[in-house]
């Protein structure tokens, strides 16, 4: 992946990732949005009514109920559960957060390692296991290689409307080695989905997470940044659209989770910060051959810095 766009901001605000909080490293040469214990990242003037609902008015609140997905005068805040505390997971952890939604997150490492990210936030620090039941949206934010590490039968039992995010992205020179079933022509997020036993919609994969922390804008903005959004179930991929939304950027409906390969890494979309109607034409442009530096050699992986 290219680190074009991306940049360093002052002290306390944006800082690498290096390994704070996170398995892999520099996972894709990105950037994790940290602050000092306590510290709530800025809010832009134009989110604070969002992230702060208790000022919010009744436009706003109306302005919310009306998100897509979502039936008028339908509870917008949402029990999220979010496996994975990295450069994505906290980010979104963050985010949704601010927008005043209920969450709960993981890492492997236990809740114990993620008691700086739930002070900050207000989020709850959960394992894996426990950031699934009673969630209404669980948000998967995990190294492709480490899907199958999670606890086996995670999502058995849960109810079909739990709607799963899955944002992974397959590297496997970089991270995660040979995954045959992707090498096949598997798109991603239909491998993932397979490991995990349950449906999942396929969001946030393209964007950087630093531009996930600061690029949205409000609806109607112009050059607000598009992000599309896969998936075969018609109401999650609503209500997952209406979390792009939220969080200041246009959904743009890939289609099912078939023509989710028009988003993975390598194609036009990825990591482009393109609008609605260019990420319409990149999601139309796409070639379903994989190109060969995503795909994996007899000595994958190798490393973000030497791939192999
Ligand atoms: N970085 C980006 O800007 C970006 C953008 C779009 C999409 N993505 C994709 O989104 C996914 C996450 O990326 P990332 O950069 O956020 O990864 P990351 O910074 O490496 O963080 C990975 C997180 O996953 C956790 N994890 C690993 N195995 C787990 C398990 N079995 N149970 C619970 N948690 C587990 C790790 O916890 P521990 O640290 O405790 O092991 C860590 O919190 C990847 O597939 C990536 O390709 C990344």
């Amino acid at each position: 992946m290219s680190t074009a766009g991306v940049r360093r901001s002052g002290p306390g605000e944006l800082i690498a990732a290096s390994v704070t909080g996170s398995s892999s490293g520099l996972p894709e040469r990105l950037f994790r949005a940290r602050g000092p214990p306590g510290h709530r990242p800025p809010c832009p003037a134009w989110l604070h009514h969002l992230h702060h609902p208790s000022h919010a008015g009744r436009a706003d609140r109306g302005r919310r109920q009306g998100r897509p997905g979502l039936a008028q005068g339908q509870e917008t805040r949402m029990k999220i559960g979010i496996i994975g505390a990295g450069n994505i997971g906290s980010t979104l952890t963050r985010r949704l957060t601010a927008l005043g939604h209920e969450v709960a997150v993981a890492n492997s490492r236990g809740p114990q390692t993620l008691a700086g990210l739930a002070a900050e936030t207000g989020a709850r620090a959960v394992s894996a296991s426990e950031a699934v039941p009673g969630a209404d949206l669980v948000i998967v934010t995990i190294p492709e290689i480490r899907v199958p590490s999670l606890p086996p039968g995670l999502f058995q039992g849960m109810p079909d409307n739990l709607i799963v995010v899955d944002t992974g992205n397959y590297y496997p020179r970089q991270r995660d080695g040979r995954i045959r079933e992707i090498e096949a022509g598997l798109p991603e997020s239909r491998w993932v989905e397979r490991q995990l036993g349950h449906p999942v919609i396929k969001a946030f994969n393209n964007i950087y997470a630093q531009h996930l922390a600061e690029k949205g804008l409000p609806a109607d903005s112009p050059g607000r940044i598009a992000l599309p959004v896969a998936g075969d179930d018609a109401r999650a991929k609503r209500v997952v659209m209406g979390l792009v939304d939220e969080l200041g950027f246009d959904p743009v409906d890939t289609g099912d989770l078939n023509e989710s390969w028009r988003q993975q890494p390598g194609s036009p979309v990825y990591t482009a910060d393109k609008d609605a109607e260019g990420v319409k034409q990149a999601l139309a442009d796409a070639v379903r051959q994989r190109a060969p530096e995503w795909q994996a050699t007899p000595d994958s992986p190798g490393t973000f810095e030497a791939p192999a």
